[in-house]
């Protein structure tokens, strides 16, 4: 019997020895260069012939992430969506999206660390603790940490992973929002926007993703951007915002990119998505219908459903994300906008 070309390399490639170890990766090959330099387009680096984190999916570590049909089925309401025992960072949850975001982590049994640059979080914080039910396991706690002082960031993420031998999952929703027409941009508040919206999430998700590499966590990191970074919002002039939300959008892409697949030394698998979010009603929206009169009818009138969504309308959505109910899903971006982007 003879046997295709196809069919020998995939004997050659579930080899016992290979599979029998769970975190076998293949080794990366020497990067081949495609063609000449002056074949290449002009905008290219040299193209790599190697995937570089695409193992042979027979022999691919992250078969381990795949939920075992077997376990926890019968046991509890939908298991895949529960926290209990695990550990998560929420930045900009002084206050809003972040802190009804930390409050759906907890409901679900996660121990969830808000930080923020104000000392101390709005008195939705205190209620939010209130409701924590001690019984399943989840405990909300405050750390004021401002995104842009880079150094104590990262030392605050590092303490808290230190502190519980873990870190599971981040939300990083600090972000700052600014009305201004374009041409009346200054360079300082462009800086100032991308060093809170753009570095400080970059530095926050990196802080974090090197704890879950050190702990071996197969964590999930979600982006908080916005509807804005994929559309201009009628009615508001804030072309910086919307830019660096779009920008996180593609760092998704990337993060996930680098991180999904798991090593041959047991680090990654950590998964990275985004959430843009439709208007809701949280402080910052709040200043800006001040700011711009009519603003509110205009947004409300501007979705299919005819209104402004309530910051616990996305705690399903994160809790989705952070959870073993997401774990297929990296390098995407959930656009909840209540219709707006969809006519
Ligand atoms: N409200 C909306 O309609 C809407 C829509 C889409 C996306 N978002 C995004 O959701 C996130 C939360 O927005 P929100 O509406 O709840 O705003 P918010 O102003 O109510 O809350 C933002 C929080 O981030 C904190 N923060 C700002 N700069 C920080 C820094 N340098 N370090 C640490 N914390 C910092 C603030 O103190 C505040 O507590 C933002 O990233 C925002 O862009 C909001």
């Amino acid at each position: 019997m003879s046997v295709s070309p196809r069919l020998a390399r995939t004997f050659v490639r579930c080899r016992p020895s290979l599979r029998s170890h769970p975190c076998v990766h293949r080794p990366l090959r020497a990067a081949t260069f495609v063609g000449p330099s002056h074949n290449r387009p002009i905008h290219s680096s040299p193209m790599l012939l190697t995937k570089p984190t695409n193992p042979d999916p027979r022999e691919n570590p992250a078969n381990e992430l795949a939920p075992n049909a077997d376990v926890n089925v019968g046991q509890k309401r939908l298991a895949d969506f529960d926290l209990k025992g695990k550990v998560f960072i929420v930045t900009g949850a002084a206050q809003g999206l972040g802190l009804a975001l930390a409050e759906g982590l907890v409901e679900a049994g996660g121990k969830v660390y808000c930080l923020d640059r104000e000392s101390e979080p709005d008195e939705h914080f205190a209620e939010a603790r209130k409701r924590v039910v001690p019984e399943w396991g989840g405990s909300l706690h405050y750390r004021k940490q401002d995104v842009l002082d880079t150094r104590d960031l990262d030392k605050t993420i590092t303490e808290i992973a230190d502190d519980n031998g873990r870190l599971d999952g981040v939300v990083a929703a600090a972000g700052i929002q600014q009305v201004t027409p374009a041409v009346e941009y200054e360079p300082e508040d462009t800086a100032r926007m991308l060093a809170v919206n753009f570095t400080g999430v970059l530095m926050t998700a990196t802080a974090s993703a090197r704890q879950m590499m050190k702990y071996r966590c197969r964590g999930s990191i979600c982006l908080i951007a916005s509807m804005s970074g994929s559309v201009a919002n009628k009615g508001l002039l804030s072309p910086v915002y919307n830019s660096s939300k779009a920008a996180l959008i593609q760092l998704a892409r990337n993060l996930s990119m680098e991180w999904s697949p798991i090593q041959r030394d047991g680090t990654g698998g950590i998964r990275v998505n985004c959430i843009s979010p439709g208007h809701i009603l949280t402080p910052m929206v709040r200043k800006n219908f001040e700011e711009v009169p009519g603003l509110r009818a205009k947004w409300e009138g501007e979705n299919m459903m005819g209104r402004l969504a309530e910051t616990t309308e996305f705690k399903g959505a994160a809790l989705f994300l952070l959870s073993n109910a997401s774990s297929f899903m990296t390098g995407t971006n959930l656009i909840i906008d209540g219709g707006h982007t969809s006519w």
